[in-house]
Order: C-alpha cells, then structure tokens, then sequence
C-alpha cells in the first residue's frame, strides 16, 4: 500500500490532502510540498504537550497576579533592553531575525557576556560556528563573560545538555541548522524549523528559561522557513541594515510585551556593536554642505525623534522607460510624491531618472518624511541647494498641501539640539508657542511655498 501524503506549503506550513498551485493560508504560488502524514502527528503530539504544558497551572483571579519587576532580564545593552519593552521577559522566547552577516551572532555574543557578568547561567548553543570560532570572536569583543558554550546541532543533545546546565538564558544561534532526529527532513527544512521551534518554545515555557532563538532572513525579507514561527514566539526582533553602512537598526515586529514602535541603533565597529545612544548625531555626520540634492528631516521611532538625511538624484533619462529607485522610502510613496511634484509643482519629471535614498539605512515608514524627500527631489532637479541650517517636515497631500504631523515640539527639539535654525512646517500645525526655543519656523502651505523658503523656486 502506498503510504500516506500530505501536502504541505513551505511558507507558512498550511496542510492539505490535495495539491494547490497557490497555496490556501499564505496565497503564495508553487510553494506545496508533499511529505508523509506521519510527521503530521508529531505535529499534533507536539501542539498537545505545549497545550498541557500550560495547563499545569490552575486558573487564578486576574486581580490576584502579581507583576514583580523582577521579571525581565536586563541586558545590560541599553537599545536591545528597550526595544524588548524593558529587558527580555524570564520565560520568553525571542527570534532574532536578519541577514546573514549582519552581525547577530556578534549582537547575542555580546549580551550573553554582559548577563552572564550580572549572574546569570548563559548557555550559548552555536550550531554554525566551532567552539573555537567562537572563542575567536569573544577574544576580537574583547569580553569573554562566564557563559557556557555549546557547538551542537542535535536538539537531543541539546535538550539533555540545557537538562545538565540548567541555564536560565539559552542563545540558540541559529535555528535553521538545528534538527530533531525523529523527522527525517534536512536541517532548515519547514518541519524541522517548527519542530525545533515548538521544542524551545515547550522548553522556555515549561522551564522559564528564556530564549533567543536566530532565523535567517530570505532575499525578501521573509524568516527563511515558515511563517509559523512568528506566530509561536512572544517577540520577533528585526536586526536590520545595508552591507555598505555600519549602521544596524534592531526593530520589533511583535512583541508580546511591550510596544513595536521602538528601535535600537548600533554601529558595527571593529570590535563588536557598539550602542549609538544619538542616533541623529550619527546619521547626520558627513553631511555634505551646500549641495543640492539633500534634505534633513525628523522622523518619529517610537517616543524617539530621530534626524534622517534624505538623498535624490534626477537626471535626465537615457532610457524610454525612466529608472525610478527607493531606499528607505517606500516604493509606492515614492512614485507618488513624484507625480504630485509634477503636476502642482509643475516640473518635468516624466523623462527623469530618479534614485531617492535615506542615509544609513533609516526607513522613513512614517508621511512626515514626505517634504523633505519632494525637497530633496526639486533641489536635485533644480540644482539648487536647500540651505543647510535647514529642516523641513510634513505630510504632502494629493493636490500639493501640506498637512500637519503629530509630536511637533518633539521634532523641533530634536532639529534645535543639532544646530538647526530654520524649520519648514505645514501652515496649520497646532502647538505650542516655539519663539522662544531659538529656531525659527516657517509655516508653508503647499510644496510650492516650501520650495520658495527654501529658495529653490
Ligand atoms: P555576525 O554576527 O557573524 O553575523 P550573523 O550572525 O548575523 O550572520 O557578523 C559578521 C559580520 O560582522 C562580519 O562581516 C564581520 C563583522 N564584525 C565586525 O565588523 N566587528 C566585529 O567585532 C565582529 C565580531 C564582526
Ligand atoms: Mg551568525
């Protein structure tokens, strides 16, 4: 008899009995694989010890849970520490998602020393590097700590080890090269990920030990793997930055406790991440001067102003159909904010190239950055510069006005601390009365007036 098949979606682990050109739960095409239906009960073993594992405990009163504030690691790593909402929950499972190379084996390194300098028992689980590359990299860190370290790839072994050690922190660097002996599919693979997920997840739940766990991040952008992982952990931190700069930037995607809004930024040096406590400082430095082409902003990552520098380049196209690129600013925006220069601003973009870039891998996901990237856009098309003791932020509307953005004071605060003197904003902003803070506000009320303050038109 044949055995049994189930077919499976490589992305987000959807299972069916009939083949799907486009798969049911995610909608991604060609993504089902077939694989026997006996490791659909393992699933299901797996899905029930977690559901008994939580009913070890009775229910209680909800007014009679106590929140101790013991109840979190501080890292000691200041931006990890807030972006996890005020250290990392005991009994939590983190995923540490990014590239390969972005340096999250060095960002867990650094904070397993640290924990364990604090008293902490740290159990370092590397299933990429040797022990002795790993004692390399704490040389290069310069700190060592007093964690223990493991190279081992065999969740058994692991499970026995952690059993042995009895750690309260597990860094398990990275998931997708560790594997359960009992499925028979390779290392990486959707059921091994989730497998091994599923085993840390009992692990730190039923134990209370809390645990980072590394995924690596596809050329999209997607955790390698399923889907199915974000879903099981309490937070997915996105470790993030361009090859070309140093400048990594550590954002939640979801947190079970604590807010998403916050991000950390660290500075790849030689010896290891170093916290950037001012981003904005940092983001500015190298500006270049009298230029045209440029355009500073502020732009709000969570309860923080930071200062981006947003960059375009315009030039008249060699090609039938113009080159249009975006980095940091959103593609779709950025084809907007284009046409809306075209038409209220009256400038003939339609045969330009245009490459729009934010400086240090900063994503302006938020409309405020939308003046400063139509400024940098005319200032490049102009060839005129926008003065450099000049800011300008806003919302840009369809037919060219500009609409106000929230956290006004702490924006201008934040220009005012780096030098700025002069700020461009929407001419119905509400707050309160800035005379006094030293830098002066121009209020414009469509992209065509802000291009003259700034003197490009
Ligand atoms: P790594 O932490 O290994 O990345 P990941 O675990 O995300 O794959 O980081 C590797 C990169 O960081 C590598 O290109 C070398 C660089 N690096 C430094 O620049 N300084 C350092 O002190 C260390 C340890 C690494
Ligand atoms: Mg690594």
């Amino acid at each position: 008899m044949k055995a049994k098949t189930v077919f499976f979606c490589t992305n987000c682990g959807y299972e069916t009995p009939k083949w799907y050109g486009k798969c049911p739960g995610c909608g991604d095409f060609n993504t089902m694989a077939e694989r026997p239906s006996s490791w659909a009960e393992t699933d299901k073993k797996a899905e029930k010890a977690i559901a008994l594992g939580y009913s070890d405990h009775p229910s209680v009163k909800l007014s009679e849970v106590g929140l101790d504030r013991e109840d979190r690691f501080i890292t000691g790593t200041g931006e990890l520490d807030r972006v996890l909402g005020g250290g990392a929950v005991k009994g939590s499972l983190i995923l540490m998602a990014g590239e390969p190379g972005i340096g999250k084996s060095t960002l867990l390194l650094q904070i397993s020393a640290q924990l364990s300098d604090t008293g902490n028992k740290v159990l370092y689980i590397s299933g990429e590097e040797s022990l002795r590359q790993l004692k390399m990299r704490a040389e290069r860190l310069g700190r060592e700590g007093d964690m223990y370290v493991l190279a081992e790839t065999d969740m058994g072994r692991i499970l026995s080890e952690i059993d042995r050690v009895s750690p309260d922190i597990v860094i398990a660097d990275s998931v997708q090269t560790m594997s359960v002996d009992t499925l028979n599919s390779a290392p990486g693979s959707v059921a091994q990920v989730k497998e091994c997920t599923l085993t840390f997840m009992r692990l730190s739940k039923g134990r209370n030990i809390t645990v980072f766990l590394v995924g690596h991040v596809n050329k999209e952008g997607a955790i390698a793997g399923p889907k199915v992982m974000e879903h099981m952990v309490d937070c997915v931190l996105y470790f993030e930055g361009s090859q070309s700069s140093n400048y990594r930037i550590l954002r939640a995607g979801k947190n079970r406790f604590g807010s998403t809004n916050e991000i950390g930024v660290f500075e790849m040096k030689d010896r290891g991440l170093i916290e950037v406590p001012n981003p904005s400082e940092s983001l500015l430095s190298g500006r270049p001067m009298n230029t045209p082409g440029t355009c500073v902003t502020c732009v709000m990552e969570g309860t923080r102003p930071i200062l981006a520098e947003v960059q375009a380049l315009v030039a008249t196209s060699v090609q039938n159909n113009p080159r249009r690129t975006s980095n940091g600013v959103e593609y779709n925006r950025a084809q907007l904010l284009l046409a809306v220069l075209e038409k209220r601003g009256g400038f003939r973009l339609g045969n330009c190239d245009a490459y729009i870039n934010v400086i240090g891998g900063l994503n302006l996901n938020e409309t405020a950055g939308d003046l400063a990237t139509i400024l940098a856009i005319a200032s490049s098309f102009r060839d005129k510069p926008v003065p450099d003791d000049m800011a300008a932020f806003g919302e840009v509307g369809l037919t060219g006005e500009l609409r106000s953005v929230k956290n006004m004071e702490q924006r201008i605060g934040e220009l005012k601390k780096l030098g700025f003197t002069r700020v461009i904003v929407p001419k119905h902003s509400k707050m309160e009365d800035l005379s006094s803070k030293g830098i002066q506000i121009l209020y414009a009320g469509t992209i065509s007036e802000a291009m003259r303050q700034c003197g490009i038109l």
